[in-house]
């Protein structure tokens, strides 16, 4: 009855046609991060960043789930024990691929979120910038994303689940951005053995037990068939 863990970072919607934030020519190289991922690039030109959002949400609509979250998906139908994914990604295709316990640490595209209330909603594929609340009235829609400064969510549970994982593996995430680049040690520290799974060795890659190099549509559902294999 093991628990996993498992932490997924834009490499795994990459082969899905969505772009990484790091690469080359990723997201991080056409913007400033402070521009559009920040409250206070919000505050300054909340039409830059709602539209830098719904660009995102269209290419996230048309996208479609890979081998790899789909297999995610199959090991939590078929593993015997807990399986929990934790995404850094707010496109959707880890659930569109099947994962049911699934936490958005940064938030998620097609959620939107008073900035007043807190309420959250559906959002609209085009958010409009000022849009009024549906609970409270206040002209304050967001994008529901955790920008660098903020809190990501559900941390709680988050540490409680790796404090008690047997596995701990991370999937195409460049382990810069904390606190989601400090599970592997908090894995460790609790007796967990630690995959990375990428295509290349991350920034906190040497704190891994062992690594799987390669295109996650080919890794992930290769691993998937050992954990399931060993059940
Ligand atoms: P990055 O763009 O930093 O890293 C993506 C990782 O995926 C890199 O290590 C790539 O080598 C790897 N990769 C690329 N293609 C892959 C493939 N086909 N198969 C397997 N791995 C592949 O993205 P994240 O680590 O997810 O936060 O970035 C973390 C956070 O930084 C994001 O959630 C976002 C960003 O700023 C916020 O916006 C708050």
């Amino acid at each position: 009855m093991s628990k996993i863990v498992i932490l997924t970072g834009a490499g795994i919607s990459a082969e899905s046609g969505i772009e990484t934030f790091r690469a080359e020519t990723g997201l991080w190289a056409q913007h400033r991060v402070e521009d559009v991922a920040t409250p206070e690039g919000f505050a300054r030109d909340p039409a830059l960043v709602v539209e830098f959002y719904n660009m995102r949400r269209q290419l996230a609509a048309e996208a479609l789930p890979n081998a790899a979250h789909k297999a995610l998906a199959r090991l939590e139908e078929e593993h015997n024990g807990d399986v929990l994914v934790v995404t850094q990604n707010v496109d959707d295709l880890h659930e569109r691929g099947g994962s049911k316990n699934l936490i958005h640490m940064h938030g998620a595209l097609n959620s939107a979120l008073c900035a007043v209330c807190q309420h959250r909603w559906d959002a609209p594929v085009t958010m409009q910038v000022g849009a009024a609340c549906p609970s409270c009235g206040a002209q304050a829609a967001r994008p529901d994303i955790v920008w660098f400064g903020e809190m990501p969510y559900q941390m709680d549970r988050i540490f409680d689940a790796i404090s008690r994982a047997d596995i701990f593996v991370a999937i195409g995430t460049s382990g810069n951005v904390y606190p989601a680049a400090g599970f592997v040690a908090e894995a460790a520290r609790a007796g967990a053995q630690t995959l990375e799974i990428n295509l290349e060795r991350s920034a906190v890659g040497a704190q891994f037990d062992e690594a799987q190099l390669g295109p996650a549509t080919q890794t992930v559902p290769a691993w998937v068939d050992s954990i399931l294999r060993r059940d």
